[in-house]
């Protein structure tokens, strides 16, 4: 039974992990947790605080370690992760080893960049790790092995709204039932 599994999202930064991963909480009637918020929320820290402060090596193993305390002690069936959690095996690794089921939101690198550039000209979310344009097609171009790995891959063109993504998620779970 698929029914209890849970959903787990993946993406690149600005792919839209945690709208989607509320719409598609929305749709299915269930609770969603982003696993940055939950990050922050035990560290006291944002992700991009503890990058900054501490560097990317110590986030990593901040990251496993609320990733493991969130598969262990919540039940949220939804969850988003963080654009760098996936690629990390042991990260896959436990989200396999709870019988999770992956989604890669595999939207192109010009529209994670756009939104990524447009939040951060809003004054909104710092990401330490794109801070231009060169650095960041490194990352996305480096990490599409990885992201590859999900089971359900989504191509987003950029118009779709996050309630049509959530509704092929659904139709998708539903036919593994
Ligand atoms: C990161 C992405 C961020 C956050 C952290 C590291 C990454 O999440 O986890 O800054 O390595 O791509 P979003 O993908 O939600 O921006």
């Amino acid at each position: 039974m698929t029914n209890s599994r849970r959903i787990i999202i993946t993406g690149f930064m600005g792919s839209g992990k945690t709208t989607v991963a509320q719409a598609l909480a929305n749709r299915l009637g269930c609770d969603m947790i982003d696993l940055d918020s939950f990050i922050t929320k035990h560290e006291s820290r944002t992700p991009a605080e503890i990058i900054e402060q501490d560097g990317e090596a110590a986030f990593r193993d901040i990251e496993t370690r609320q990733l493991r305390h969130l598969l262990k002690k919540t039940d949220a069936r939804v969850i988003a992760l963080g654009g760098g959690t996936w690629t990390i095996e042991t990260n896959r690794e436990l989200v396999t080893r709870s019988r999770g089921l992956t989604v890669w939101l595999n939207a192109s690198f010009e529209l994670c960049w756009q939104r990524i550039q447009a939040i951060s000209v809003s004054g909104g979310r710092v990401r330490p790790l794109a801070p231009d344009r060169e650095s960041a097609r490194g990352l996305y171009e480096q990490r599409r092995a990885s992201y590859e790995l999900a089971t359900f891959k989504v191509k987003l063109g950029g118009n779709e709204d996050a309630g049509m993504v959530a509704a092929q998620i659904q139709t998708w779970i539903e036919s593994l039932d």
